[in-house]
């Protein structure tokens, strides 16, 4: 949810902040603001973006080489300038920055309101770095000591920096269920700290995750890590294999739009060194290292949000149909929370693009809890859940910037068709001949994808047509509805407007009944098995004067005859297909936001990283 990043070194550290500031928007765009020690602790902070504080910040003195920055997405208290961080401690002596949520605030306020406290903002947080000064001041503690009291004391999420007046050569942060990295600079006793890695790549590519429950504490140049019980930790440094320009929009106008044309790219390197279709090679490392495991299973259970759940269901579809394992999908949020029966040969599979996902990261615990094999299927590498997971596979999708997830929904189904390929092969549940064809046309995916953004046109103007609608629905059967849920929720997300996927025959219970010349229904309808009986819904909305965008297989005939618009997909097979009939939903829905005069990349209230319950 919210970003983080800090630096303390011989650089200006204003500079780095906005910067930092501006790659990490996309993680909360509600407020934005800075704290520079520089003699005394300064803190300037808006509303609104981060363009918006850096106005402001103008006409301010920003010099200095420590400093903070925080760009938020509100939990507690409404997205003004007051509740925006960082926060200053009663007496002014420290400064904090925080993403997560402190559930036991209340009480803590009640308690230090008692004994004084004044607190100047509703947030959560201010009461954290009011604790720290109290227990500083009172406990005759030294600074990191403080803090560790303090964070001992706290229930709930956090990632936080701490700047103190009076130790103009220490930074401190923290990480318990939200993610801090700390880059090790090129300088001596340069460090930067941030939610993710994207404000720290082009400065330096070594890096250490802190882990929950550790206390990061750079001094006079020197980095401690501690546990928040005192223990000292021995921090290892990874490298970083992300580039700076996968973090520009690289001349597009959105990083949406540049992310749905890399599609090529990224399916294609989520399947590199996995696959080689001439020598019927297809092996993902770590599902071989539970081959055991996942030939023996009785089950698995995926568990995701958003559109990962989405690819969720896709991978419900691929591992029934292919390697006869039986499967359920399941909201990690609902997951959690509803005592689900969970047994110790059930491998458990995690889908994250992020790999920060709260409500993903309590289920996998509780999962493992139950002795369950889990088994992620994350982007982001080094992120949280493929560190609490047994095992998994990255989806190689590159950093994906947009809030409406784009690329890394078909990394994780391509990489989601490989994991059900290479169990069915394993389980012996496909034919040779089924198995080399598919990967023949897994390979062949990328190009098809291509193709499709070639109908970029046609979609911009069925998205002129369609752009003031006020209702869509979605339809589709089979391996076509998880697609009809991930095109209504595109829609949803960056334009506005409300949108309903569903199960094309599940129409006639409901959805039917806001039929009427005023409603688009797209309908995923190229040719498979259930071809016919999309067809008879066609006719249904049809008849009721819905107007119809098809997604159809090239040269369809019949479907042409009924529909309003048809996007010509290339021929593909029906277990591979959402990987290219989810991309006109995408450019369809990019559209109609741009033309509504929507911001894409960063879409009202929604946050690319849901960090918080
Ligand atoms: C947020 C994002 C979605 C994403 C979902 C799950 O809602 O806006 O794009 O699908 O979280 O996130 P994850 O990182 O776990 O895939």
């Amino acid at each position: 949810m919210c970003g983080i990043v800090a630096y303390i070194g011989p650089k200006e550290v204003y500079p780095i902040l906005i910067k930092g500031l501006q790659r990490l928007e996309y993680r909360g765009y509600d407020s934005a603001g800075i704290a520079i020690l520089n003699g005394d602790l300064k803190v300037f902070k808006k509303a609104g973006k981060v363009s918006d504080l850096h106005e402001y910040a103008k006409d301010f003195d920003t010099k200095g080489k420590l400093g903070m920055g925080h760009t938020r997405w509100a939990t507690h208290g409404e997205p003004n300038d007051r509740n925006a961080h960082p926060h200053y401690s009663q007496a002014g002596r420290f400064a904090i920055i925080h993403n997560g949520i402190i559930e036991n605030y209340a009480s803590i306020k009640a308690e230090l309101t008692k004994r004084g406290h004044e607190f100047r903002s509703d947030t959560d947080t201010e009461v954290l770095v009011h604790l720290i000064e109290d227990i500083y001041e009172n406990g005759n503690v030294s600074l990191d000591e403080a803090v560790r009291l303090a964070l001992g004391e706290v229930i709930g999420a956090y990632a936080i920096v701490i700047l103190a007046n009076d130790h103009p050569n220490d930074l401190i942060c923290a990480r318990k269920g939200s993610p801090i990295v700390i880059g090790v600079g090129k300088e001596p006793g340069e460090y930067f700290v941030a939610s993710d890695a994207t404000p720290i790549i082009e400065y330096t590519n070594n890096v250490i995750y802190l882990n929950d429950g550790e206390v990061g504490h750079i001094s006079d140049g020197e980095l401690t890590v501690k546990t928040i019980e005192n223990q000292v930790k021995t921090p290892y440094i990874h490298e970083l294999e992300m580039k700076l320009e996968q973090l520009e929009k690289g001349g597009y106008e959105h990083f949406m739009l540049k992310e749905i044309y890399e599609q090529p790219r990224s399916i294609w390197d989520s399947m590199r060194g996995r696959i080689d279709a001439q020598k019927g090679f297809l092996r993902l490392g770590g599902v071989a290292e539970y081959e055991n495991k996942f030939v023996n299973a009785k089950r698995i259970v995926i568990i995701g949000c958003g559109t990962s759940w989405h690819a969720g269901l896709v991978a419900e579809y691929l591992i029934e149909d292919l390697a006869r394992i039986p499967v359920e999908v399941e909201y990690a949020s609902e997951f959690r929370y509803r005592n689900p029966v969970i047994y110790e040969d059930d491998i458990v599979i995690p889908i994250s693009q992020s790999g920060e996902t709260a409500d993903t990261l309590a289920a996998i615990e509780l999962a493992k809890s139950k002795g369950a094999t889990i088994f992620g299927v994350c982007n982001v590498v080094g992120s949280s859940i493929p560190r609490a997971t047994h095992g998994g596979a990255y989806t190689h999708a590159g950093p994906e910037i947009g809030v409406a997830s784009t690329k890394a929904f078909t990394a994780q189904v391509t990489v989601l068709t490989m994991i059900a390929l290479q169990i069915a092969r394993q389980r012996g549940t496909i034919t040779d001949s089924r198995y080399h064809q598919l990967l023949n046309e897994l390979e062949s995916i990328p190009a098809k994808v291509e193709k499709v953004l070639q109908l970029n046109g046609q979609l911009i103007d069925i998205a002129e047509r369609h752009k003031d609608a006020r209702n869509f629905l979605y339809l589709g059967r089979g391996y076509g509805f998880p697609v009809a849920l991930e095109g209504a929720l595109k829609l949803k997300e960056i334009s506005y407007i409300h949108a309903e996927g569903y199960p094309a025959a599940e129409m006639k219970h409901g959805p039917i009944a806001l039929i009427d010349e005023e409603m688009p229904v797209v309908v995923i309808a190229n040719k498979n098995e259930t071809y016919e009986k999309v067809v008879s819904n066609i006719q249904e909305v049809k008849a009721r004067k819905g107007k119809i965008i098809a997604i159809v297989t090239e040269g369809d005939e019949t479907v042409k005859q009924l529909a309003d618009y048809c996007i010509e997909i290339p021929e593909c097979d029906d277990v591979l297909m959402p990987l290219i009939s989810v991309v006109p939903l995408q450019l369809l829905s990019y559209h109609i936001a741009v033309m509504r005069g929507c911001n894409v990349d960063q879409p009202r209230n929604l946050a690319k990283s849901v960090t918080v319950e």
